[in-house]
């Protein structure tokens, strides 16, 4: 897409709309996943989940660092280098939690480029926990904690248009590799408000039920963002892949009566993408009745490569 040249909007790109793993994932043989192997016409291949947003269209700030940061540049000339002998576009990363799927693709950020990293105290302090995390020399990556429900103003460090980023927090839990240790799940899973001029998105990668707070906040959206893990709860259970339900993982299902698609509707939101899709989830076949019944509903399925300017 080339920008509009209207000075200062909102820029979204998503650089991958699937769920930890991607689509497919290395291990799965489903008949979902089978289409994304041998790349069956509907069966779009997906990186894991992060959004680049702009208010320039020039300085970009990432919502999550997948572990396919590489690939993902790649496919984005928006995220290459643009002057000098070392330059990045990004300015700032800010993650919605500790996953692995959300912060992996810092490793790929490490050669002695400035930025800052916005996070959550208990983000921080489990990325602190880790040694192979000090690649990320402090002197470069200011490590900057996220406060709930106050906003930041995130400027380019050559004076660009701020944008505006509040953290919220919703349901969820405890990333996967520290279920064992027992922690509180507080602060591990956010949402995001971005906006720039009054124009604004939300991000919610990752969400475990929807509660009467949450749907207020999302009434009369512009954009928003949604987790769409799985289809059903039982999902994986059904096809014998696994025996977590998306409950146990943290997720809410896009169907049945407590779902994504239920519990969102008529809030009014003008524009609402299911992202973070499993490699299970019928949404990433073009042609399946869900897929069908979900555009119904007035829900778009976000897809590498996706572009929106608010
Ligand atoms: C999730 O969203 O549930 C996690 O990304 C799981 C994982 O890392 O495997
Ligand atoms: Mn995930």
């Amino acid at each position: 897409m080339s920008w509009p040249n209207d000075g200062v909007g909102l820029r979204v790109l998503v650089l991958g709309a699937a769920a930890g793993g991607g689509f497919p994932q290395w291990n799965c043989r489903t008949p979902n996943s089978q289409g994304g192997w041998c790349q069956h016409p509907g069966f779009r291949r997906g990186t894991q989940a992060s959004l680049a947003v702009s208010a320039d269209g020039v300085n970009w700030i990432l919502l999550n660092a997948s572990p396919d940061f590489r690939q993902q540049i790649l496919a984005t000339p928006a995220l290459w280098p643009q002057n000098g002998m070392r330059h990045s576009p990004i300015t700032h990363v800010v993650l919605t939690g500790g996953e692995i799927d959300q912060v992996a693709g810092l490793w790929s950020m490490r050669e002695r480029q400035r930025f800052q990293l916005w996070a959550h105290p208990v983000v921080l302090d489990s990325l602190g926990d880790n040694p192979l995390f000090d690649a990320l020399d402090p002197h470069w990556v200011r490590r900057c904690p996220l406060a709930l429900d106050e906003p930041v103003l995130l400027s380019s460090q050559h004076g660009g248009p701020e944008l505006s980023v509040t953290a919220f927090a919703v349901p969820g839990k405890v990333p996967l590799y520290l279920e064992r240790r027992g922690c509180s799940s507080e602060g591990f899973t956010l949402g995001l408000e971005v906006s720039v001029n009054g124009r604004g998105l939300t991000f919610i990668p990752g969400c475990a039920h929807i509660t009467a707070n949450l749907r207020e906040r999302l009434r009369n959206r512009a954009l928003v963002f949604f987790e769409g893990t799985l289809w059903q709860d039982d999902e994986l259970v059904q096809l014998g892949v696994s025996d977590k339900t998306a409950q146990r993982m943290g997720h809410v299902s896009v169907a049945g009566p407590d779902g994504v698609m239920a519990s969102l509707q008529d809030l009014n939101i003008a524009r609402k993408i299911l992202i973070h899709l499993n490699t299970t989830n019928p949404l990433l076949n073009a042609g399946s009745p869900e897929h069908a019944h979900a555009v119904g509903q007035g829900w778009e399925v976000a897809y590498d490569g996706m572009e929106i300017c608010l």
